[in-house]
């Protein structure tokens, strides 16, 4: 769907690039012609996803806990040993679903330090960088569709997803006019390992949350992929504080007053709700 050069030379690093979604956009950006570093906690996982993409591009791991602000300053000097990066992508994140009541306060920190304190770090350190050097650059962040709502069960990620969008929305103000934009895409339901073991881990879960999307399936890696790479392109370069939702109508379903609707009504009972013709006088 893209020209392969779409992002020649492109320097772009991706937190929790070593799985899920992240290794897709990985090796999605580099068929596309990017310089790909992924970073996350598990060095073997890293070396793994690193040694199976190599062969589409060049990929570099290195391991980080984007929780740890000096760690993730000394990870950002390393690459920028090589050159600037182009363009971040804060995709790491914590999250399970439990009821709130039953949390501690390290499991908030936990979560809360990945999603919010993470993307945080990393943007800092790489937006400090730029408008120090006058260097354009990109942040890509990946929400979730509750972020602007909430959500019961996942109130760790839901603060803190709320905090990267309100983060995305108020640097793509505050950095614009310096040459560095930032947006975000709020995906549905795309089946990974470490999503769906932590919050759809019984199979009438993955049912409930499929009746929930009205294309009635789920959305794939490829489709998230290509949307990311269309935002870290320069072909959106006019795309500026903006969270896409990309979940196939899940959101506008769930607020539709009448959209359950069509899964309770029958063809007979459509029927029987039409007026009666009157007849002839
Ligand atoms: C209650 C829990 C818990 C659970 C962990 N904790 N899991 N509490 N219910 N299910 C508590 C622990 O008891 C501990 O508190 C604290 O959280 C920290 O847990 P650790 O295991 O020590 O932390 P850590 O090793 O840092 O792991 C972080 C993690 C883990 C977030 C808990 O799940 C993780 O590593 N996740 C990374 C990948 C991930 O979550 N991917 C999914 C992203 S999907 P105490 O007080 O006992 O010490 C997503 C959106 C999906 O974000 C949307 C789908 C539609
Ligand atoms: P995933 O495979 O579990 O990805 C999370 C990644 O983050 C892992 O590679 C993990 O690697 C890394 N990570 C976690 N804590 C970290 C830390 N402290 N420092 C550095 N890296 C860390 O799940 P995913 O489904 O691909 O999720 C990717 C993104 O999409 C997340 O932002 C998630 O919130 C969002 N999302 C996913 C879905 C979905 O349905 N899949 C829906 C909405 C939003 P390590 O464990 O090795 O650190």
């Amino acid at each position: 769907m893209f020209r392969t050069d779409l992002l020649q030379h492109k320097r772009i690093l991706i937190t929790g690039g070593g799985t899920g979604l992240g290794k897709g956009m990985a090796e999605r950006f580099l068929e596309l012609g990017a310089v790909v570093y992924i970073c996350g906690r598990r060095e073997e996982v890293l070396q793994k996803t690193a040694s199976e993409l190599l062969g589409k591009g060049p990929i570099h791991a290195l391991s980080c806990d984007v929780r740890d602000l000096d760690a993730v300053e000394r990870m950002i000097d390393s690459v920028w040993v090589g050159g600037p990066l182009d363009v971040l992508v804060n995709n790491a994140a914590g999250n399970f679903i439990a009821r709130t009541e039953d949390l501690s306060p390290r499991a908030f920190e936990s979560v809360i330090g990945i999603v919010l304190m993470g993307t945080l770090h990393c943007t800092l350190a790489c937006g400090r960088r730029w408008l120090k050097s006058a260097h354009r650059g990109t942040v890509l962040n990946i929400s979730a569709t509750y972020a602007p709502v909430g959500s019961a069960y996942v109130v760790p990620s839901a603060i803190s997803k709320a905090g990267v969008e309100a983060l995305t929305r108020s640097l793509a103000v505050e950095w614009g006019d310096r040459g560095i934009r930032m947006n975000a895409i709020a995906p549905g339901p795309i089946p990974t390992q470490g999503a769906f073991s932590r919050l759809l881990p019984r199979p009438e879960l993955e049912t409930l949350a499929l009746d929930r999307t009205p294309l009635h399936r789920f959305g794939t890696i490829e489709e998230l992929a290509n949307l990311a790479a269309f935002l870290v392109s320069d072909g959106s370069g006019y795309i500026n504080g903006e969270v896409i939702r990309m979940d196939g109508g899940e959101f506008l379903q769930g607020a539709g007053e009448f959209s359950s609707l069509g899964r309770i009504l029958k063809e007979e009972d459509w029927e029987s709700l039409k007026p009666r013709k009157r007849s002839a006088p």
